[in-house]
């Protein structure tokens, strides 16, 4: 057994109040940060490396470090309270494998990864069975947000919720005091807005991505004059933690060749699917979030590289120089990043009503303006527009994000048809700028598509003058 030679106990109690299992880097630096608000607690990783860097790291706190499970889980005050920090998917089904022997009636586990919320739907009901609650609790902000204050997102059981939640309130960033943490409803609502997040995330990096390849491609900037410029931008309305991030991006060097190591880096991005499972639901909700859709596919297709490179040889290099000014392309963004939040908060409310969640967006916005990866300048105005109206349908809706948009539709325009016109592959502001037109259309060509099913398969269409449902003989010449 190795463990950590903690300094006391929880009020000269051996049991510690709670327990934490991986301690990879998100769960060594939530303990550490739980440990520095004065809580004293325990945790278990198989791996014997990870409970020494847990021991160098939290050698002033009052916590200990466990490789042994049945050691780890008698430590801790019963009812127990462990949280789960490993990765999403089959793993964490063996780790609550291993656990249910060793727990007692009442016990609660919370899984801290980004697991698909279906998944939490099932281990809710499989847990319950044995009087073991189970909740899901998103967590966003890596490494910093986990040690200093994170955004986190617990949805399930209440009375669960309420044992663990001066913990949360305390480890949480904080924004004008409020903690960036909220009961966010039944069931696996916490893991689902936590995908939303992601979605979101998705959407806004890929935003950002395109703003680089329309500054570097299209205007010819360099490196150092997008830092420039994303700098300034990052100390107005598009403040938010990715362009404060991308900022420095810009004029990191390179260890090895002392140039700009982005230049460095192939044009083939990856992900662990949080994004796809948002569109997938999307898809399921039948509830549209294209930004977010065309986020997830550009990292698909930046992996085909090969296929990219012939197809430009075989189609020719484009003379992507366009004619847009800075204000122009400073419009499109906030535009599009607007849009690509109202998608998300969109997708939560049909989300809500279809499972029952009760979300509460204020509440979600709040939380979310600190702490997390998505947090900006902007979600202000969000949390204000839905603390105004919390059954507001759709962020467009609200009279002060109207007068926002309407303030950056030119220069959207400008750019977008600049790019368009230029061959400049720019698939998020196009398919935004798109989805806010169609949005904001009265009578869509929709009626066309009603009457060809009708025409082919009889499936029927409805009349603006009637009630009912109809069928027209469309093989009758007329
Ligand atoms: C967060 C992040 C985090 C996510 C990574 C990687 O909120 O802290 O969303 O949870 O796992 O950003 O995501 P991808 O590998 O899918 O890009």
């Amino acid at each position: 057994m190795a463990y950590i030679k903690n300094k006391m106990t929880d009020n000269n109690s051996k049991q510690y109040k709670l327990g934490m299992i991986g301690l990879g880097t998100m769960g060594r630096n939530l303990l550490l940060n739980m440990a520095d608000k004065g809580f004293s607690v325990t945790g278990y990783d198989k791996d014997h490396k990870m409970i020494s860097k847990l021991e160098e790291e939290g050698k002033n706190h009052n916590l200990k470090g466990f490789n042994d499970i049945k050691d780890f889980i008698s430590s801790i005050a019963t009812p127990r309270t462990l949280v789960l920090l490993v990765p999403a998917g089959p793993i964490v089904d063996s780790v609550i494998a291993e656990l249910k022997p060793l727990l007692t009636k009442g016990d609660i586990i919370i899984d801290s990864g980004n697991s698909h919320f279906t998944d939490t739907n099932r281990r809710v009901d499989e847990l319950e069975k044995d009087g073991l609650h189970f909740f899901g609790m998103g967590i966003s902000g890596g490494e910093e947000g986990a040690r200093f204050g994170p955004s986190m997102m617990p949805g399930g059981d209440k009375q669960a919720y309420n044992v663990v939640k001066d913990i949360l309130n305390a480890i949480a960033a904080k924004v004008n005091n409020d903690p960036c943490v909220t009961y966010i409803g039944p069931g696996a609502s916490g893991h689902f807005v936590k995908m939303v997040h992601n979605g979101i995330e998705y959407a806004i990096m890929e935003l950002i991505a395109e703003v680089y390849g329309i500054l570097k491609n299209g205007l010819g900037y360099s490196n150092d004059d997008i830092y420039k410029v994303f700098k300034k931008w990052n100390e107005g309305r598009l403040q938010s933690f990715l362009m404060e991030i991308t900022t420095e991006i810009f004029v990191f060097k390179d260890g090895d060749t002392g140039m700009d190591l982005l230049d460095q880096i192939k044009d083939e991005a990856r992900s662990k699917g949080t994004g796809k499972w948002t569109s997938e639901v999307s898809m399921e909700l039948q509830l549209p979030i294209p930004t977010i859709n065309e986020a997830v596919s550009n990292r698909d297709l930046s992996k085909f590289k090969q296929l990219r490179v012939s197809l430009e040889e075989g189609f020719g290099k484009k003379d992507t120089k366009i004619d847009i000014t800075i204000e122009e392309l400073e419009d499109a963004f906030y535009f599009s990043m607007i849009s690509a939040y109202a998608q998300g908060m969109h997708l939560l409310v049909q989300a809500s009503k279809e499972y029952q969640y009760d979300l509460k967006l204020q509440e979600i916005a709040k939380i979310w303006r600190g702490g997390c990866i998505i947090r900006a300048k902007f979600l202000e105005d969000i949390y204000q527009a839905y603390e105004k109206n919390n059954s507001l349908e759709h962020l467009f809706a609200d009279e002060g994000v109207q007068n926002i948009i309407k303030g950056t539709l030119n220069g959207t325009r400008k750019t977008v048809s600049a790019c368009i016109n230029a061959g400049l592959g720019i698939p998020a502001f196009a398919s935004t700028l798109t989805y806010f037109d169609t949005l904001t259309t009265g009578r869509m060509p929709s009626n066309l598509i009603q009457a060809q099913r009708d025409f082919f398969g009889a499936h029927t269409f409805e009349r603006i003058d009637q009630e009912g449902v109809f069928h027209a003989d469309w093989n009758k010449l007329s």
